[in-house]
C-alpha cells in the first residue's frame, strides 16, 4: 500500500468513526539500519534511515479528558481518562501510547483529551521498528496539538522510555531517533554517547538496499534482547576491573578483550568482541559509503551478519539461510539480519539488475526449506516524522 493509500484510508475511518474530518495528520515512519547492530546501548555508532513505511494518525483534541484510541489494523479501540493513572494495560498496542501520555504528564505538561485513528504499512514484527512509530508518532502528535515545545531529541528519548517502561524492552536510542531525524535520501550517522548526528548521502550508485522479510515474528526478541544487555554490561565491568582506562565498549580494544577470555568466559568473550568489531565496522563502513567503495560496505555487512549470528546469537535458522543464500547470487555484494533480531528482515545490497533474479531465487528456495512465502520490500529513505498538510 502506498503512502497515498494509508492517509486516504485512515482520514476515511476517522470521519466515519468520529462523524467528522481529523484536525491533524501526521506520518511516522519506520526504519532501516545500513550497519551498527546492538551497539546503540553500548556507545557505538549506527547508519540508521527512515523509509517509506509508515504509522498514519488522525488525530482531534478535544476539551476534555477523554482519549479515544482506535487502532484502525486490529479493529480494536481502547478509551481512558488522563486523570486516570496510566499504567500498562491489557491490550499490548496501547502502552506505546500511555507510556508517551504517562512522561508527559509526569514533565507537568499540559494536555487535553483526544480522538485518535492510527493504521500502518510497516509490517509488525519484521524488525522495522513500528515501535518507535507509534512512540515516537504519539509524543509528535501530542507535542504539535497542544504546543509543548519538546525538542525532537526529547521527542526521541521520551520514545524510548516508553520501551523501557510501558513494553518492557531495554533498547537503545537507534530507531526513535532514526524515526524522529530521519531525512529523505540520508542515512544518519549517529553518536549514540552524545547523540550527535550527521547526514550523509544515501544514493548507492547502481547498488540498492533490499529487505527480505523471513516473516519470523521476533517473539524472542524482549526476553533475549534484555539478557544481552545485561551480559555486556557484566562483560564491560569485567574489562573495566583489568584496564580502568577502559570507560565504554568504544574506548575497548580487541586485544583487552582477547586478553580477558578466560575472566570473561566463553559466552561474555563472544558477546564482547563482537561489541568492540562492529563499533570499529560501522566506521568503516562510513567511509566506504563516502568513498563509493561498496563491496567493502558488503563485506562489512557480511561480517555483522557473522558476528551476530555466531557471537551475539540474536539470528535464527531462517535469516542465516536468507542471508547465505543470498551472498552466493551474483550482484549481491552484501546481506545481514537487520534490527533486533530472532526474526524480521535482512538487508540486502544489491546491484539494482539482480534485485528480479534475488527476489525469485530466494523466495523459491526459501519456501522449499521453510514453507515459508518470503516477502521482499524494495524500500525507499524518506523524511522523519512529520504533519501531512
Ligand atoms: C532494536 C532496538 C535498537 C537496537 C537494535 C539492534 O531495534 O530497539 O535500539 O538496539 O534492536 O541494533
Amino acid at each position: 500500500m502506498m503512502k497515498e493509500e494509508l492517509l486516504q484510508k485512515t482520514t476515511t475511518h476517522f470521519e466515519v468513526r468520529f462523524n467528522a474530518p481529523p484536525q491533524a495528520i501526521f506520518l511516522s515512519p519506520g526504519r532501516i539500519n545500513i550497519i551498527g547492530e546492538h551497539v546503540d546501548y553500548n556507545d557505538g555508532f549506527v547508519l540508521p534511515a527512515a523509509i517509506d513505511k509508515y504509522i498514519c494518525f488522525a488525530i482531534t483534541s478535544l476539551e476534555t479528558d477523554e482519549c479515544v484510541l482506535v487502532a484502525e489494523d486490529l479493529d480494536e479501540e481502547y478509551s481512558f481518562s488522563l486523570t486516570d493513572e496510566l499504567i500498562p494495560v491489557k491490550p499490548m498496542w496501547a502502552n506505546f501510547i500511555l507510556g508517551g501520555l504517562h512522561q508527559l504528564k509526569q514533565k507537568g505538561l499540559k494536555l487535553k483529551g483526544f480522538q485518535l485513528v492510527f493504521s500502518s504499512t510497516i509490517p509488525i514484527g519484521a524488525g522495522l521498528s513500528s515501535s518507535a512509530a507509534l512512540e515516537c508518532g504519539l509524543i509528535y502528535a501530542m507535542n504539535n496539538l497542544f504546543s509543548l515545545e519538546l525538542s525532537k531529541q526529547t521527542i526521541a528519548l521520551m520514545g524510548q522510555q516508553t520501551s523501557h517502561s510501558f513494553v518492557g524492552v531495554k533498547c537503545g536510542i537507534m530507531d526513535q531517533f532514526a524515526c524522529v531525524f530521519g531525512k529523505k535520501d540520508s542515512a544518519l550517522k549517529l553518536d549514540c554517547t552524545s547523540l550527535d548526528y550527521s547526514y550523509f548521502d544515501a544514493d548507492l550508485g547502481s547498488y540498492s538496499l533490499l529487505l527480505l522479510d523471513s516473516h519470523v515474528k521476533h517473539e524472542h526478541l524482549t526476553s533475549g534482547y534484555n539478557v544481552r544487555r545485561e551480559e555486556v554490561e557484566t562483560g564491560l565491568n569485567i574489562i573495566k576491573v583489568q584496564y580502568p582506562e577502559v570507560s565504554s565498549f568504544r574506548s575497548c580494544t580487541l586485544s583487552q578483550v582477547n586478553s580477558l577470555r578466560k575472566e570473561l568466559g566463553e559466552n561474555l568473550f563472544k558477546r564482547c568482541s563482537f561489541v568492540v568489531k562492529e563499533i570499529q565496522r560501522v566506521n568503516e563502513a562510513a567511509y566506504s559509503i563516502q568513498n563509493k567503495d561498496y563491496k567493502t560496505l558488503g563485506k562489512l555487512m557480511l561480517e555483522t551478519h557473522d558476528g551476530l549470528s555466531r557471537d551475539y546469537e540474536v539470528s535464527c535458522e531462517e535469516l542465516d539461510f536468507l542471508v547465505n543464500k543470498a551472498s552466493a547470487v551474483p550482484g549481491v555484494l552484501g546481506a545481514r539480519m537487520m534490527g533486533g533480531g530472532f526474526g524480521g528482515c535482512s538487508i540486502n545490497l544489491v546491484r539494482k539488475k539482480s534485485i528480479d533474479p534475488l527476489i525469485e531465487n530466494l523466495s523459491a528456495a526459501y519456501f522449499e526449506k521453510f514453507k515459508i512465502d518470503l516477502s521482499a520490500y524494495q524500500i525507499q529513505i524518506s523524511d522523519g516524522i512529520h504533519q501531512v498538510k
